[in-house]
């Protein structure tokens, strides 16, 4: 019988990779890396000194080694008599050092004998992280880090990640297990989207209407608003909101890892959990109002009268005593006009104020705003549409609608966050096009594209390019109902976010990224207990190749998992063949077959299939 198959397999070579990589396996890639040979040891007689006991960042490496299982020595160097030249088996982490590092920067510098950390304030703390990311545990007390000399600092001070809690509500600890994955890849700023339409998630003392009907609606839209006409909701009331006191604890928590959070409270628009709480905010209070069950934009939007603002500064003003930060983020995207066309108070405000239009009372209202939180010494943020009708004095603007936003905010001289949602930076988006993907807003934001984003936009001036600050991707939780769900929308993107916010342009690098950096940082999050999803096996796209003989060299995204495999028409699983490495596969002139892939990592997570279709002149 002919032989119809040829498939001969190749062992990978997993292990040393984090010496081999260029980046020494940091994610985001460090500023400069300057790789040396051999590797220093970690053993149980290993010390770490440490000129600042009661640093961040040392509590943090303390923690990272009691959960992992080492007992070395934190030794405090202050009570250590003055010794001449290096200690030797020990790692030294210094505040007072001589020499200079930006505000955020650090420099690690690993020979076979002795490790030097030197850092201030979060800048130890980013070089603290580095470090922890560079060991390797190797058997029980003992790892290993690759010699080398890094010098880093971020491209941009402002390295923000978003959440909404209010379409869909996230817990305390669901937020500090997200803060913690900001802080292991060097971001420092959180997005808290805590009032929409579909509910109002933060107490406020004195309206407390606002979480006891505005955090409650009665049932949810199940499937997707758009482009599915399912008409099904879920006939299930569902509520949620953070008391102040756990607002203060997250705030608290979330500074010990050098993350400021920016909350934000939404007006004019996207304000119908509070309308129906307090219909008086409402150009007409006579209507019934409820909490929003399904998703996109509704038209009861805050009414500009004298009792909207004093409300709104009241809720401002208590939000101003539980978030310390300089920046408070009032939305204002998404403000349909028609409640204010409609309303003879609007129209005769527009003529009393000689306002342009609707948009000219747009202005009004924000730069209101703005006024009141100046007043307290803070900062507003605002979504690009604050530019519409005149933008207010000294706001920040958060660009997602394209970058036209923010270049045009940049060219007046405000400052400016690029999160495009044509970016990749909207994480809502799906991250692939594969039917397997879950239900998602749409859109397509493969890890690739978030990677291969820039904030710069090359038309700005070099002057008006220091007003880019930074850059932020968006999680947008219609559709995303479970931390899993969050989980694996935001992982692995966020750490293409991390390098695209930290990481010099010219040091990017997606090969390297994806193939020599992503897999060992997905096992790693694995173990920490993070749901993520699974890339593609390395190695194969979907596609159809010509030929009769065909050579792969697969290897799995995630390290320790396996690329099984089928070339028998079935959808490959754990009971299938595995290669990590060379396969080949000699196809018989006039046939096609389809070679099926799936990475499947050491907990069990499976990638999507990819079917490569092998075709001899079928
Ligand atoms: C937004 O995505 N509506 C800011």
């Amino acid at each position: 019988m002919k032989q119809i198959f040829v498939v001969v397999l190749v062992a990978f070579a997993a292990n040393c990779w984090a010496q081999n990589d260029a980046n020494l396996g940091i994610i985001p890639a460090p500023l400069s890396v300057k790789k040396a040979k051999g590797k220093f040891t970690i053993n149980p007689e290993t010390n770490f000194i440490i000129d600042s006991p009661a640093h961040k960042a040392v509590i943090l490496l303390k923690e990272y080694l009691r959960k992992n299982g080492y007992s070395n020595g934190v030794v405090d160097m202050n009570t250590m008599s003055r010794k001449q030249g290096p200690i030797k088996n020990s790692i030294l982490i210094q505040t007072n050092f001589k020499g200079n590092t930006a505000p955020e920067g650090y420099e690690l510098k690993a020979t076979d004998d002795q490790v030097v950390l030197n850092g201030r304030g979060p800048g130890l703390f980013y070089g603290v992280q580095t470090l922890i990311q560079m060991i390797t545990p190797e058997k029980m007390g003992f790892a290993t880090i690759p010699c080398g000399e890094i010098k880093d600092e971020p491209r941009f001070r402002y390295r923000g990640m978003h959440l909404d809690v209010a379409r869909h509500f996230f817990d305390v600890d669901f937020v500090k297990k997200y803060i913690d994955v900001m802080a292991m890849y060097k971001l420092n700023n959180f997005h808290w989207h805590l009032t929409d339409d579909q509910g109002w998630r933060i107490e406020i003392k004195k309206y407390p209407k606002l979480t006891a009907v505005g955090s409650n609606r009665a049932q949810t839209k199940v499937g997707n608003f758009s482009g599915n006409n399912l008409d099904l909701y879920d006939n299930t009331p569902y509520g949620g909101f953070y008391t102040q006191d756990q607002i203060k604890e997250v705030v608290a928590y979330a500074k010990e890892r050098y993350i400021n959070i920016i909350p934000e409270i939404e007006m004019p628009g996207h304000a119908a959990a509070a309308i129906a709480a307090y219909p008086v905010l409402s150009c007409d209070p006579s209507k019934n109002y409820k909490v929003s069950e399904t998703w996109g934009v509704v038209t009861d939007v805050f009414c500009p009268t004298d009792t909207t603002f004093r409300v709104l500064f009241d809720i401002l003003d208590e939000v101003m005593d539980i978030f310390p930060g300089k920046y408070i983020h009032i939305g204002g995207d998404e403000c349909p006009k028609d409640a204010w066309k409609a309303s003879t108070f609007c129209q005769n405000l527009i003529a009393r104020e000689s306002l342009r239009d609707e948009n000219g009372l747009q202005s009004y209202f924000i730069q209101k705003i703005e006024r009141h939180l100046n007043a307290s010494g803070r900062s507003m943020i605002g979504w690009d549409e604050i530019l519409e009708g005149g933008l207010a004095q000294n706001a920040t603007v958060m660009s997602w609608r394209g970058e036209t936003g923010g270049i045009a905010a940049a060219q007046l001289n405000h400052d400016v966050i690029m999160t495009p949602g044509s970016g990749g930076l909207y994480f809502d988006h799906a991250q692939g096009k594969s039917a397997l993907e879950p239900l998602s807003i749409g859109g397509n934001a493969p890890l690739a594209k978030t990677y291969a984003y820039d904030p710069v936009p090359a038309e700005l001036t070099p002057d008006q390019q220091k007003h880019i600050v930074g850059v932020q991707a968006n999680l947008w939780t219609e559709y995303i109902a479970t931390p899993a769900k969050a989980e694996y929308m935001l992982l692995p993107r966020m750490l293409a976010l991390a390098e695209v916010a930290w990481t010099p342009k010219a040091a990017k690098d997606y090969d390297n990224f994806s193939k020599g950096r992503i897999p060992r940082h997905l096992a790693m999050l694995e173990g920490k207990g993070y749901n993520y999803r699974v890339p593609e096996a390395l190695g194969v796209s979907d596609t159809t190749l010509k030929g009769g003989e065909f050579r792969f060299d697969l290897s799995p995204t995630v390290e320790g998992g396996k690329v099984f495999y089928t070339i028998d028409g079935y959808t490959p699983r754990e009971t299938d063949m595995w290669v990590n490495g060379r396969l080949n596969v000699n196809v018989p002139v006039g046939r096609a077959i389809d070679l099926q892939t799936t990475v499947i990592s050491p907990a069990g997570k499976r990638s999507n299939v990819v079917k490569t279709t092998l075709d001899n002149g079928k």
